[in-house]
């Protein structure tokens, strides 16, 4: 875009406004009041730069995707250390568009089909799960492990049909499930691997992102994940086959790779031939998958561009409280199942889950409400056990679209017992404190 001088002029002064707005609107902290404050689970963290960024992208008034959405998705493929990374609107389209990419006609006898079954996991959140059913794919549920709260691989084997093609599993709230044991089967089975990191965003196994580890990742930018951007999620692969599904179906299904204001960068758009349309019918409007539109507007990502630039940080800071409240909550660990870390996994901490032990006297509702009364804000598992949700209702009267492998007793416990509390960077050692003398003195009546 050119720009007069004098705009460029009026664009500085607006930018250097917008900082002091910041410093004045949302500079000063609050003291925490224990009991009286709110501990929240998860938030934004930002300070002037994402607000200074978001500006400068508003006043650019391109709106959809553009020069912030391309150098967010090229440093994020940077960051994970992968070829491709393709933005999207929300984690929840990011799972669609992996699952979906796996569809495609264009990859012959691999594509997942109708009946075809995706082994994965039932305690977790709906939409890691959502594109499998939607599409008349077969999710089939094994049992997770208590204290990671990820599928219990022991299980895998089990599980396979002949019509077993994929895994889809998501790192739970940080930790990394058994890489190298779900690799190993997906390896073993031919079947694809989709990790939904939207939990795990810097989280590593091995000294290895995940994310890279299965053939499409996921991740989720709304406001409690690692990083934001209001609403926000990305796909990626460093499969190129794999990559150019997922572009087509990210954006309405078209073969054209031209960005939104782009024409004929491949200088052939009048001049090809495809199936049985006219020849030189214009690419913009051929059509090889049946696609959405799930792009972002730029201001998005300009917000993610400054979030990405901190992650690191916020990596850092999780890695600390989760530490600090291992720490503070040894006096009840006969009470509670505390989390660990999968062997092998660094994880970078999206909450802290702990399961109520049998027999201790006080329940995880008499706990979840003891906080909630100190104003602590608590989070179940997400969907508990996905299986007992309404949304199964119909297939669980007639006995068909899902199938699970036994009963899942742990995923139910975790939907009966299990709570967790939050260890984003915006929590500070006295929220921290506060949390694990709430929960000890509850347990310690
Ligand atoms: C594991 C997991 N997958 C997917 C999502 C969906 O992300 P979004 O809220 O951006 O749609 C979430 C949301 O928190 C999640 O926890």
């Amino acid at each position: 875009m050119s720009e007069s001088r004098r705009a460029q002029e009026l664009r500085a002064e607006i930018l250097v406004k917008t900082a002091e707005y910041y410093a004045e609107a949302f500079g000063g902290e609050a003291d925490f009041e224990p009991g009286t404050s709110r501990v929240s689970y998860a938030g934004r963290v930002f300070d002037e730069r994402e607000i200074v960024s978001l500006v400068d992208s508003s006043l650019d008034f391109w709106l959809t995707y553009g020069r912030f959405s391309k150098q967010f998705e090229e440093d994020l493929a940077s960051f994970l250390g992968l070829k491709h990374c393709f933005l999207v609107n929300s984690g929840s389209s990011a799972n669609l568009l992996a699952f979906s990419a796996l569809t495609s006609p264009r990859l012959g006898e691999r594509r997942i089909e109708r009946g075809d079954e995706v082994i994965t996991v039932a305690a977790g959140f709906p939409t890691t799960i959502a594109p499998i059913v939607q599409f008349g794919a077969v999710p089939v549920f094994v049992d997770v492990v208590l204290a990671t709260g990820n599928v219990d691989v022991t299980q895998l084997e089990a599980a396979l049909s002949s019509r077993t093609k994929a895994v889809m599993l998501a790192h739970t709230l940080g930790n990394t499930f058994d890489v190298d044991a779900v690799t190993a089967f997906c390896e073993r089975h031919g079947l694809w691997l989709v990790e939904d990191n939207c939990d795990a965003l810097g989280s590593k196994w091995r000294g290895r992102y995940t994310g890279g580890f299965g053939h499409i990742g996921t991740s989720s930018f709304y406001p409690p994940h690692h990083m934001t951007m209001g609403e926000g999620g990305a796909v990626y692969t460093d499969d190129d086959e794999l990559a150019s599904i997922v572009l087509a179906m990210r954006d309405w299904g078209r073969d054209c790779i031209c960005p939104s204001g782009v024409d004929n960068r491949c200088g052939k758009r009048f001049s090809q031939q495809f199936g049985t349309l006219p020849f030189g019918y214009d690419h913009k409007y051929v059509y090889s998958e049946f696609g959405y539109n799930l792009k972002v507007s730029d201001m998005q990502a300009a917000v993610g561009v400054v979030q990405l630039e901190k992650l690191p940080g916020f990596i850092a800071a999780r890695r600390r409280n989760f530490e600090t409240l291992t720490t503070l909550l040894q006096p009840v660990r006969d009470a509670l199942i505390l989390p660990e870390p999968t062997p092998g996994a660094e994880p970078s901490w999206f909450g802290y889950l702990m399961t109520v032990r049998e027999g201790v006297g006080v329940t995880r509702d008499e706990l979840v409400a003891a906080l909630e009364k100190a104003r602590v804000q608590t989070r179940m598992l997400f969907g508990g056990n996905m299986t007992r949700q309404p949304c199964f209702d119909g297939m669980r009267a007639s006995g068909e679209g899902f199938r699970t492998l036994g009963e899942l007793p742990n995923t139910d416990r975790i939907m009966n017992d299990a709570f967790w509390i939050g260890v984003y960077p915006g929590m500070t050692e006295d929220m921290l404190a506060f949390m694990a003398e709430t929960i000890v003195g509850s347990i310690r009546r």
